[in-house]
């Protein structure tokens, strides 16, 4: 599991640039909420920040202080109103503990998929459902396994790296190379990704590397529903895309649900 350490927190927004529309759909979204949002893993705040930019107050919990750390100093260079409408938290969303009557809780950019077993992934449901107002919503997005991808890459993670970017480095203004691999493991549904990111000069000497690893587990279209549903969600819609386009295989699936109270057995 990746920490999102000082290091991976620097290149965060470098080579994480999330998925087409995805920060218009989420301060969209917001925009409607009105008030009452939470993003849980909000990270270097990429889409946290363009929401109060757009006029919403909105609480960010991410568990990587590095992470908090960058969204902080983004949020230090904006106008005092922008940045009176953010609070952020330092916490896990397996277990959290605000004073806040929740409109909407946001999950963007595949951060579900960290909560790696299904007691993980059923506690930050519950949590959630906890936090939400009668009727609030819950929005996440998570990548749609693909099998044919899924059947590719399932042995063992070999020493092949493919280029996946190339970016300046914020500091050093070097080049940086990305390099990557991953593996599926479809005994435990996890997704295994290891990043090389090498730091080259002028005339591409290879001046350092560092070595990441990330583990995540994908999640099917009907067992995302299950969890919801079990949780105490009813679900509205089921994207394909930011731009609420259809579910298809093997692309996003981008759920919105909404709290219903669960019954309550007489005493
Ligand atoms: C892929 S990043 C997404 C960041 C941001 N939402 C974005 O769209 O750019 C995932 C984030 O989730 C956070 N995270 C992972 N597991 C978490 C947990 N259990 N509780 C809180 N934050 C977590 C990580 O620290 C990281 O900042």
């Amino acid at each position: 599991m990746t920490a999102y350490d000082q290091f991976d927190a620097l290149l965060y927004d470098h080579h994480a640039s999330g998925l087409e529309g995805d920060t218009a759909f989420y301060v969209e979204e917001a925009k409607q909420a009105g008030s009452g949002v939470l993003e849980l893993g909000c990270g270097t705040g990429r889409i946290l920040v363009p929401t109060a930019q757009a006029g919403v107050s909105i609480i960010g919990l991410d568990r990587a202080p590095a992470m908090l750390a960058l969204a902080e100093q983004k949020l230090a260079a904006l106008p005092p109103a922008v940045r009176d409408r953010v609070s952020l938290t330092h916490a896990d969303m397996r277990d959290f503990q605000l004073d806040a009557a929740l409109q909407l809780i946001t999950v963007p950019y595949r951060a579900f998929l960290h909560l790696l077993t299904l007691k993980d992934q059923r506690r930050t449901l519950a949590c959630i459902h906890r936090h939400l107002v009668p009727r609030g919503r819950l929005i996440l997005d998570i990548f749609d396994p693909d099998i044919e991808t899924l059947a590719a890459h399932s042995g063992p993670l070999g020493p092949v790296l493919k280029q996946d970017r190339i970016f300046q480095h914020p500091q050093t203004g070097r080049r940086i190379i990305s390099w990557e691999a991953r593996r599926y493991d479809l005994e435990r549904q996890l997704l295994e990704q290891s990043t090389v990111f090498e730091e080259v000069d002028t005339e591409g000497r290879s001046l350092s590397r560092t070595h990441r690893s990330l583990t995540l587990r994908y999640v099917f279209r009907y067992e995302m529903r299950h969890l919801l549903e079990l949780a105490g969600f009813r679900v509205e819609a089921l994207y394909g895309d930011f731009q609420r386009g259809p579910f298809s295989h093997g692309g996003e699936q981008i759920w919105i649900a909404r709290k219903v109270e669960t019954e309550r057995k007489p005493s």
